[in-house]
């Protein structure tokens, strides 16, 4: 049975009960309004450990801006209903600590990422972002003590992020990644989706379209045994893009897998880079992206881009 539990104290109690009987644990860390993309990061955790632990804190530290933390859906009980939802991949434990529990006082002493991670893609316009997302999930790490922790390919920059993390603070975690699920429309599932009206859910698609076109470019030149060219994926993309003018780009960008920085400027099209777009549609800021040459992330887009197309989209 699911049980939840607010506190460190009891957090580490029910956790040393499961390590007695010789239990693995995983985390799955989340800011709560769950939807199928979290689902699938806690199904992945079931299969990976013997006790599953979700957290679900909305930690202020990683909102730049204070209208986006009020705005951040809460709806615990409802995320709550969704887990029990998972029937035999239902989680062991839910961890929701308040502000108060996770940050008694403020901290002295946070986990600060280097520029050439954090201030690029989406850190460029979210200053301290990535700062505080490394403090929270040290954090929870430490409180946790998890063997491993599964996160979402959707958010690329902080999976990269946590990956550098846990390698450079020597952090015996090990970090299991899952790809991003997308919607029937071939929109990234995120919490946000639910602030769009119906013409932006329409304008969102031009998101997940934009990658797309770049993955069949990849393709066709891989097909061919030739190089792509950096300027023409981005000159690709952004001709989708401008099918949807009402969507505000906030960057799009094709950049190195571990260094997220730019990659050069032409490469064998059998390459891995990250093809990421982040825009503001209404007022909501979407993110997505697809790893390029690495066929089952690419599949798993063209698949949610193609049905859509299908539903007449
Ligand atoms: O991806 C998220 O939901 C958050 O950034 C995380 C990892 C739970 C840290 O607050």
């Amino acid at each position: 049975m699911m049980r939840r539990v607010t506190t460190v104290a009891e957090l580490q109690r029910v956790i040393a009960q499961f390590r007695a009987d010789g239990a693995t644990v995983a985390l799955v860390p989340t800011m709560g309004a769950l939807h199928e993309g979290h689902l699938a990061l806690v199904r992945r955790a079931v299969v990976e450990a013997d006790v599953t632990v979700v957290s679900i804190f909305v930690n202020p530290r990683q909102f730049d801006r204070k209208d986006d933390l009020a705005a951040y859906p809460r709806s615990l009980d409802d995320d709550e209903d969704a887990l029990r939802g998972l029937g035999e991949a239902t989680p062991d434990l839910v961890y929701a600590p308040d502000v108060d529990e996770m940050y008694p006082s403020p901290p002295a002493v946070t986990v600060t990422v280097d520029d050439s991670l954090a201030d690029r893609l989406c850190g460029a316009s979210r200053p301290g972002h990535f700062d505080g997302v490394a403090t929270v999930v040290t954090k929870l790490f430490n409180q946790v003590q998890p063997d491993l922790a599964v996160f979402g390919r959707k958010d690329r920059q902080q999976l990269q992020i946590i990956r550098r993390l846990v390698a450079d603070l020597d952090v015996p975690v090990r970090i299991v990644p899952v790809s991003t699920v997308r919607d029937p429309d071939g929109v990234a599932m995120s919490s946000r989706n639910r602030r769009l009206t119906t013409k932006q859910r329409t304008d969102a698609r031009v998101l997940a379209a934009a990658l797309a076109a770049a993955v069949e470019q990849t393709r066709a030149a891989r097909d061919a045994g030739g190089t792509v060219r950096i300027a023409e994926l981005l000159t690709t993309m952004r001709d989708v893009l401008a099918e949807a003018p009402d969507v505000r780009l906030d960057y799009l960008e094709v950049v190195d897998p571990g260094t997220l920085g730019p990659p050069r400027p032409e490469l064998p099209a059998t390459s891995r880079l990250i093809a990421a777009v982040a825009a503001f549609v209404g007022e909501v800021r979407l993110i997505d992206n697809v790893e390029l040459g690495d066929v089952d992330d690419e599949d798993a887009l063209l698949a949610g881009v193609r049905s859509s197309e299908e539903l007449g989209g």
